[in-house]
């Protein structure tokens, strides 16, 4: 399975804190933040990892990450994204390193206490389609927010007023290759960006999602209360615990 970490965008809910420094660079208390996607990637059994960045400094990444020495890793691969078109806009640049894989997406601002290599474990047994991980908030406004009736996801609300849940899709998404088509057919949404919400839709419509429940605490760190949240939970407990 290949994984794919997504640090496009330009972090401006964070301004001015990345005006110079891209969003996934900032600390999460003792490291970049990218660190932590991408050891999430590493704990799962994943090797071959792409980065999409974008932004003014995007060389930032390859100066900081290299080859992924500090991960174990032999090799990263890297790609740009002009602009911020939206997730699925991002996950679309991957084609070629994904292409007749299975994959496994992460949000390059999203932090977690323990692993996913047991979900990671079972996408790789599931025949096809995608599987997401969902986590109970207490604000799942902010976020995608599934419709569930037992077992069965029936659809997924982008930052919806009135949430159908108390859960929140988080930023981990795993796929099989027809991820690839499902992102050229999207239109954009009023916020101008292909949304990976839609891409899950579809899944969900083919009656190919499946999902689980993340153990432990998830965090995204992309506005100014969450990046401070990110950093006091990861000083407290630590993150991607084995
Ligand atoms: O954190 C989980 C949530 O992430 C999900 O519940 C939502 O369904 C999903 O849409 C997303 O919501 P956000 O509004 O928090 O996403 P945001 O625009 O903050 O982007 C999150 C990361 O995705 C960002 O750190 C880098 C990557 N990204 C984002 C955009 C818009 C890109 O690589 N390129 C982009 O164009």
């Amino acid at each position: 399975m290949r994984g794919v970490v997504l640090a496009g965008g330009l972090g401006s809910r964070l301004d001015p804190l990345t005006r110079i420094v891209n969003k996934h660079l900032l600390p999460v208390y003792d490291k970049p933040m990218i660190y932590y996607p991408i050891q999430a990637l590493v704990n799962a059994g994943i090797e071959d990892i792409m980065i999409v960045t974008g932004g003014r400094n995007a060389g930032d990444f390859l100066r900081l990450l290299g080859n992924g020495k500090d991960f174990g890793l032999k090799h990263l691969d890297y790609t740009y994204q002009e602009g911020e078109g939206g997730i699925a806009e991002a996950l679309g640049l991957t084609e070629h390193f994904s292409r007749g894989e299975k994959l496994c997406v992460i949000l390059g601002d999203n932090i977690i206490e323990k692993n996913i290599a047991a979900a990671a474990q079972d996408f790789r047994r599931q025949e096809q389609g995608a599987k997401i991980l969902l986590k109970k908030v207490p604000d799942p406004e902010r976020f995608g927010v599934p419709k569930i009736d037992g077992e069965r996801i029936l659809s997924i609300e982008e930052k919806p007023d009135l949430p159908q849940s108390n859960y929140a899709v988080t930023g981990i998404y795993m796929y099989d290759d027809t991820v690839f088509d499902k992102i050229e057919g999207l239109v954009r949404s009023a916020r101008g960006e292909l949304e990976i919400t839609d891409v899950n839709n579809r899944f969900i419509a083919e009656g190919t999602m499946t999902w689980g429940e993340l153990a432990g605490w998830w965090t995204d760190a992309g506005t100014v209360e969450s990046l401070r949240r990110a950093s006091n939970m990861v000083a407290e407990t630590g993150a991607n615990l084995i």
